[in-house]
């Protein structure tokens, strides 16, 4: 007999619990998508465009084909039909053209690695070479108003009159800030092994979603979506650029398809510079106008960014200043020009990273010029309600968060003079910037098994890429059950298992804890209705969120959050330090405080990265970005990462979601950026507007 607890018995939520598959990881048994190796496993490199704009003449493969070992070379000119897509980048090899310079133009297979990449290095392709244009610029002619930006904004929205508001303020920032293309560098690059069984198609592949590459990959090779299988049970990292299938797995299950044999197929960390999406560049023009006590009488947050030729993504790089701070008067405009650029996709907090670096810095200037505080700035400064939509927020601690911090970090002694301090030969200041994320939630399905042995599992195709999700689910488990959470087996990473959404957004344990509660809410009704009596084969019982999730919202939902930085500057060679960072969050219900200050602590290092080092830099002759590699694209290493500390307020939020979570994985790395750079700025009394903050813009 099955006795449970029920819930509020059991609190392993809250709890800092190891992650459930850490052993597995750290002993090398976890498998992820490169190490599977089915027989008559086959081999796949890729052949990159080599011109930035054009068409493919043809392609000769003779040379590549009498190499011992190669089975296949595949160009458009021969590879299978792929039904249309949506995302025109999923359409490999079924066109002449050439839309950027790396994109994916032919494919080779051979019976090893090896094999393949001499053959793809021998197979020549000849070009009609067009003129390209890939410099972005705030005056291109080609500039437009999409649509909606990502997911589902509006490109631009407008409140008063920001124009007659400008005019009348006693003091106007009026600034233009920009930011670099950034390139997504998990450290595990995108890899898929592609194995056809007749109509079926199973694929390893490392994805945020395994449910959404099934849906999205199927139909391109017109199947129905019970016909293909994704499997991705452990996830090397993804930061969005594994957010939505993107070329690589498509040409995998093409290749494989083609060759009659399962291929693996893995980008190599150049190619990830060319064909798993990037953070557009941004130039970002802020206006704002205020009294000279700080009172904010209007904002304006005009925006201008890249997208392909073949697919339009329009960051939303503009959306966290419709709902920041007060003021009556308020616009922004998002702007986009097509060039011949591999396709902008997500990287971490795309939209909120690039926009809040932009209005966090004028925050600072508005400060400095009104001889206000930042901090006390931003309490005057804080709405009612939400200024777009009118709606109370349901919580929101940004007050709350910058005084924990300001005490935390040391921040009342503050002298606000720059570039005066000069301690062990440094330059030294301190910065402030406020962080935010949207809540958003999506409708997924779980199973809950009660087994005769007395343990439980949940199931449900959500995906850990490295977050903890797989031991954050447990946890909520194992706490809606009344039981330890040692009872509770989650499967997750496999789209066989209920459907799920994907892990994005910074909505995974909202979006997938809300399914597995329901569905083990739904079995301890089934076992109190037996007695507990569990037969042999268990007792299982399902759940689906879709109606629970959806319709209108009564509250505005952000996370927010603090940023504190000191930096320190040498005043000869101007190399910048970060020597203390603190964050200070509040993100509803922490459900794993150890994986959960990870998954913070790793946002804010990404956005000292971006705010530093960070920089893809685009040939404008040649047309694409220069740096591939990780020796030319600098991320912050261990020795750049000195004092990171994140911590974070309680915050009891009854309208989220029945864990009480908000989203805790992006927005680590807003704000970070322009918290350090409002650091450089006291430190030197330079203020750096172009990131990242190199030596060349900071000694003059
Ligand atoms: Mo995140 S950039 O939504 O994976």
């Amino acid at each position: 007999m099955t006795t449970l607890a029920g819930p509020g018995a059991a609190s392993s939520v809250g709890s800092a619990l190891d992650r459930v598959e850490g052993l597995e990881k750290v002993t090398g048994r976890a498998k992820y998508a490169y190490e599977y190796a089915p027989d008559d496993l086959v081999y796949a490199a890729p052949v990159q465009a080599g011109i930035a704009r054009g068409e493919v003449r043809a392609v000769d493969a003779d040379a590549a084909l009498k190499l011992p070992g190669v089975i296949a070379a595949i160009w458009y000119g021969n590879a299978p039909r792929l039904a249309p897509a949506e995302n025109a980048e999923l359409s490999v090899l079924q066109s002449r053209r050439v839309a950027y310079r790396g994109q994916y133009v032919a494919v080779v297979v051979a019976e090893t690695l090896e094999n393949a990449v001499e053959a793809a290095r021998l197979l020549r392709v000849d070009y009609d070479v067009e003129e390209h244009d890939v410099e972005l610029r705030a005056d291109h002619p080609g500039m437009y108003r999409p649509e909606r930006v990502n997911p589902v904004y509006p490109a631009d929205t407008e409140q008063g009159d920001p124009d007659a508001a400008l005019a009348a303020a006693e003091v106007v920032v009026d600034e233009v800030y920009s930011t670099p293309a950034e390139h997504n560098n998990p450290m595990e690059p995108h890899a898929t092994v592609a194995v056809w069984d007749g109509d079926g198609l199973t694929l390893y592949d490392s994805t945020q979603g395994a449910t959404s590459v099934r849906d999205i990959v199927a139909p391109l090779f017109g199947l129905p979506p019970g016909n293909v299988r994704v499997v991705s049970p452990h996830v090397g990292g993804g930061f969005g650029s594994k957010g939505t299938p993107l070329s690589p797995v498509v040409l995998a299950a093409l290749a494989a398809k083609h060759a009659g044999r399962p291929v693996k197929l893995a980008v190599t960390r150049s190619q990830m510079f060319s064909v798993i999406g990037y953070r557009t560049p941004t130039i970002q023009r802020i206006r704002l106008g205020a009294d000279a006590r700080g009172h904010l009488g209007v904002i304006v947050h005009d925006v201008f960014e890249q997208s392909s030729r073949i697919r339009e993504f329009a960051e939303q790089t503009a959306t966290p200043t419709r709902m920041m701070y007060a003021a009556p008067n308020r616009r922004t405009t998002h702007r986009l020009v097509r060039l011949d650029v591999p396709t902008p996709s997500w990287m971490r907090a795309p939209g909120e990273a690039p926009g809040m670096f932009a209005l966090e810095s004028a925050l600072d200037e508005l400060a400095f010029a009104c001889g206000i505080d930042p901090i006390e700035l931003r309490v005057r400064n804080e709405p009612e309600t939400d200024p777009e939509s009118g709606l109370p927020f349901s919580s929101r601690n940004l007050v709350a968060c910058m005084r924990e911090g300001a005490r935390r970090f040391g921040w009342a002694d503050r002298d606000p003079a720059p570039g005066v301090r000069l301690r062990d030969g440094l330059l030294v200041g301190t910065g402030v910037a406020a962080s935010t994320y949207p809540v958003y939630r999506r409708p997924s399905k779980a199973s809950a098994t009660a087994l005769a042995d007395g343990t439980f599992t949940v199931r449900i195709a959500a995906m850990d890429i490295g977050t903890g999700a797989r031991t954050a689910l447990t946890q909520i488990a194992a706490d809606t059950l009344g039981v330890p959470p040692g009872l509770v087996r989650v499967e997750i990473g496999d789209s066989a298992l209920p459907d799920a959404s994907l892990a994005g957004g910074s909505m995974g344990t909202a979006s997938w804890g809300t399914a597995v509660v329901r569905a083990c809410e739904a079995l301890t009704g089934a076992l109190r209705e037996r007695d507990g009596q569990v037969p042999p084969d268990g007792v299982e019982v399902s759940a689906d969120t879709a109606r629970e999730i959806g319709g209108e919202r009564r509250f505005a939902q952000h996370a927010f959050g603090a940023q504190f930085a000191e930096v320190g500057v040498d005043p000869a060679t101007g190399e910048t330090r970060v020597l203390r960072l603190l964050g200070v969050f509040a993100a509803g219900r922490i459900v794993n405080p150890k994986t959960a200050r990870s998954q913070f602590v790793g946002g804010m290092t990404m956005g000292m990265s971006m705010a530093l080092l960070e920089e893809s830099v685009m040939d404008r002759e040649f047309g694409d970005y220069l740096n591939h590699d990780l020796a030319q694209y600098h991320v912050a290493a261990c020795a750049d990462v000195r004092d990171v500390e994140a911590v974070w307020i309680e915050e009891d939020d009854p309208h989220l979601n029945p864990m009480g979570t908000k989203g805790i994985g992006e927005i680590g790395i807003v704000g970070t950026a322009a918290a350090v750079a409002n650091a450089v700025h006291h430190a030197t009394g330079v203020r750096v507007r172009d990131l990242p903050i190199r030596i060349d813009r900071l000694v003059r």
